[in-house]
């Protein structure tokens, strides 16, 4: 089972707790936003104490960290609010520290938050994937290059794109009396949290700042508007794309039931083909390690390196 749908969730509604993972040093907490039960993969609000100090290091796990307030500094520099991090798995960064504090929102896609000291990446990382940018002084806004488009007044700034997989991670605003009237769902699985300002939404009502959702892919959601103007964080697990309608009442399986049958229409071919000579398995040659989504037991996808799970011992039947 992969994450299940958690919508709405404020942050502010629950207290920090202190993170005690094996392998992270003392001094963070967390709020847990979601968690995949099967593999350990989680989005939390962090908080680094001050004083906070992280020795050079590496995760088993892709993971992503947006820094909300306060600051951190890794190696030299100093990140302050709006600084995005995109770090592959097994890549390696410099001392991070925290000498005033800092709130972030951390996120391990593929796998459960692991920490190992470490100077150096791992043999398998992809150290060209790596990413640090300071969102809010370094990067405009554009509007959306979705088709269909959402309403104009919504803006992003793209952070992260995985050409594999096309999931994304984007900071997005909107802009005050925006709405949207129709409905939507998709065929990825899309979380978002707000860093500033309240939307509502049709069949889940007020989002304040703090708030969050989880949203499993073909989930009606709209009609949705703003009226003082929202700034938020979203991230999605594969390919975006907005299928509109306008009624209420479809269920899970009518909503899937239209994506494939436009799937059918768009690449026949190719649908033909996969029905018909039983490849649900396709062989990928241009990303040669396993699957996209880093889902079956057996074989890590791209963002998560191999390793031995030393604390889990399984019982042999
Ligand atoms: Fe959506």
């Amino acid at each position: 089972m992969a994450r299940p749908h958690i919508e709405p969730f404020v942050d502010r509604d629950v207290p920090f707790k202190k993170l005690t993972l094996p392998g992270f040093p003392k001094g963070m907490q967390y709020k847990m936003l979601s968690l995949d039960p099967d593999n350990g993969a989680c989005t939390m609000t962090v908080l680094f104490e001050p004083g906070y100090k992280q020795p050079p290091g590496m995760s088993y796990s892709e993971y992503e960290l947006f820094i909300q307030s306060g600051s951190i500094q890794i190696g030299d520099k100093v990140w302050g609010p709006g600084s995005y991090f995109f770090v592959p798995a097994g890549v390696a960064i410099e001392q991070l520290t925290s000498s005033r504090g800092a709130t972030a929102l951390l996120f391990f896609n593929y796998g459960e938050p692991s920490w190992v000291e470490s100077e150096t990446d791992h043999p398998l990382a992809e150290r060209q994937r790596f990413r640090a940018v300071n969102s809010y002084n370094d990067l405009q806004w554009s509007s959306t290059n979705f088709y269909p488009a959402t309403a104009p007044g919504c803006m992003v700034k793209v952070l992260a794109f995985d050409e594999r997989t096309q999931a994304f991670t984007f900071l997005y605003c909107m802009t005050p009396n925006f709405w949207q009237d129709n409905i939507s769902y998709h065929d990825c699985a899309e979380e978002a949290y707000h860093i500033w300002g309240t939307s509502w939404m049709m069949q889940f009502g007020d989002l304040p700042t703090g708030g969050y959702f989880y949203r499993p892919p073909y989930i009606n959601h709209g009609a949705f508007g703003c009226k003082l103007g929202t700034l938020a964080l979203g991230r999605t697990d594969s390919r975006l794309y907005n299928h509109f309608h306008f009624n209420p009442w479809t269920s899970l399986e009518e909503n899937k039931e239209r994506a494939a049958s436009r799937v059918q229409h768009w690449m026949p071919d190719l649908y033909k083909w996969i029905n018909t000579h039983g490849h649900n398995h396709p062989v990928d040659f241009e990303f040669a390690h396993g699957h996209a989504h880093g889902d079956t037991a057996h074989h890590h996808g791209d963002g998560q390196v191999d390793h031995v799970h030393k604390r889990k011992k399984r019982r042999r039947r």
